[in-house]
């Protein structure tokens, strides 16, 4: 059979094909084949993602020695729990994000904070200098970082079997190319093989490495989603580059638990870790204001509480605006429309802006409890009290319905000082819970809500 010169990637997936397809037929998305040069056959891996074997014969699960110490902490304890305690040698991290997210600052962080950890930083899109005066700003020593500006692959790999660095962090995969490949550093077929290359690294050294990996919103470049089955974890950085608070969730992990979230507020010195988001999130003034509702909810498996707020007025044109930051529009008209249908609220002649604190994104269903309340408080313009949480999915005929955890997220509101939450009357609470110091309101539907509180 003849060879093919070109083979085409999925952006999506990451699948490989020999023509060109509309339709990916392993994920299904339209549109989203490009053509890329086949690997060359010494390469050093191409489309083979597999591990060197180093000579050892087939063993017993039993006998395999992994007492050895596999894991170090990286002297930030959000990080180290995000990763299931520590990053774990010869692992490889995909840190992903949109531009400006913080993705740069958060990798400079690691040897900036970890005194004595060898780092070789490479940065294929800052110079020295740059990286330096951003050092600079973040604080540490950086006695034991090694900065290098490259991008070939090459020599990347060559200066880092010379140094022999404790931990490896590439900034970023996108520019990085191998001399092996004819095409632009960026494509899917380099973004493979150099990853592909970084990973038998990883390996046969047993350095981990952490690859930046940016995520454009249209999708142009191929993203680092064509990675994430060769990496070993994925770390995604989410939030809002104009609010201070940024979201670093786990979406892959081979040595650990996925649902874990770190929660950063970016500052004028970097990134700080913030370990007790829900303090930072829920209101601050004294007199509690109109279209404010705290609503208690899970993000990863960490509960905590974050303000809604909502402002509803006049709709000034024909057509009503309804506008969401940090939260589903579509889900908020759904609400909107339960408020209308079910309890009789005229919002259809209304402007409905909604706004979750701190620049956060939720997609917690637990939240709806508190975006109605918030909507309903604004509408008649009477507040609610400051020392009122809430917690509950709101579902389409009006009914509010228990949503898992209620107990955790309960503790948590009590925790800061909150007297009294509103959960589903569906809700069944463990026998031996105890809920001293708060008190506990079940409501069944969007009316009881109103009546309990105006
Ligand atoms: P950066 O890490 O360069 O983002 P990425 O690598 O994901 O593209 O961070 C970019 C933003 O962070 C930039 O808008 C400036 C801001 N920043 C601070 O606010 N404080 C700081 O100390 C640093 C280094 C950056
Ligand atoms: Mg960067």
């Amino acid at each position: 059979m003849a060879k093919s010169k070109t083979v085409w990637y999925c952006k999506s997936c990451g699948a490989e094909s020999l023509k060109w397809m509309g339709m990916c037929p392993s994920c299904g998305e339209w549109n989203t084949m490009v053509e890329a040069p086949a690997p060359a056959k010494n390469a050093g891996g191409g489309a083979c993602h597999s591990l060197p074997s180093g000579g050892i014969p087939p063993m017993l699960l039993s006998e395999v020695d992994a007492s050895g110490e596999s894991r170090f902490s990286l002297h930030s304890d959000e990080l180290d729990r995000l990763l299931g305690g520590g990053i774990v040698k010869g692992s490889i991290i995909l840190l992903g994000g949109e531009p400006g997210i913080g993705k740069s600052t958060l990798s400079l962080q690691i040897p900036l904070h970890c005194e004595g950890l060898k780092t070789l930083y490479v940065s294929g899109e800052e110079s020295v200098n740059q990286v330096k005066l951003r050092a600079g700003r973040l604080g540490g020593s950086g006695d034991s970082c090694y900065i290098y500006s490259e991008t070939l692959i090459e020599n990347i790999l060559s200066e880092a079997r010379k140094i022999n660095p404790d931990l490896l962090i590439v900034d970023s995969i996108q520019t990085v190319y191998s001399e092996g490949l004819e095409s632009s550093p960026g494509t899917v077929g380099q973004i493979r093989e150099c990853a592909a290359r970084f990973l038998r690294y990883a390996k046969e050294s047993g350095t981990p490495v952490i690859l930046i990996g940016h995520i454009t919103k249209d999708g142009m470049i191929a993203g680092p989603k064509v990675l994430e089955h060769i990496v070993d974890v994925v770390l995604q950085f989410e939030g809002d580059n104009s609010g201070a608070y940024r979201i670093l969730r786990g979406i892959k992990n081979r040595f650990g638990a996925t649902s874990e979230i770190a929660v950063y507020e970016m500052t004028s010195g970097g990134l700080k870790e913030v370990s007790n988001p829900s303090d930072m999130l829920i209101p601050m003034h004294g007199e509690p204001l109109s279209g404010i509702a705290v609503s208690a909810m899970l993000d990863g498996t960490r509960p905590f509480l974050i303000e809604t707020q909502a402002l509803v007025s006049s709709a000034a044109y024909g057509t009503p605006q309804r506008s969401a930051t940090g939260f589903d529009v579509r889900r908020m008209n759904m609400l909107l429309a339960v408020l209308e249908k079910r309890a009789g609220f005229r919002l259809g002649v209304k402007d409905v802006f909604l706004n979750m604190a701190g620049g956060l994104r939720v997609n917690d269903p637990a939240c709806d409890l508190a975006v109605i309340s918030a909507v309903l408080s604004s509408n008649f313009d009477v507040p609610i009290s400051s020392h009122v949480c809430f917690c509950g999915e709101v579902g389409l005929s009006g009914e509010i319905r228990p949503v898992s955890q209620t107990d955790r997220m309960i503790s948590e509101a009590s925790r800061i000082g909150f007297e009294r939450i509103f959960i589903s009357s569906f809700t069944s609470l463990p026998d031996m819970f105890s809920h001293k110091g708060i008190e506990i309101v079940k409501i069944s539907d969007v009316p009881q809500l109103c009546r309990s509180l105006f």
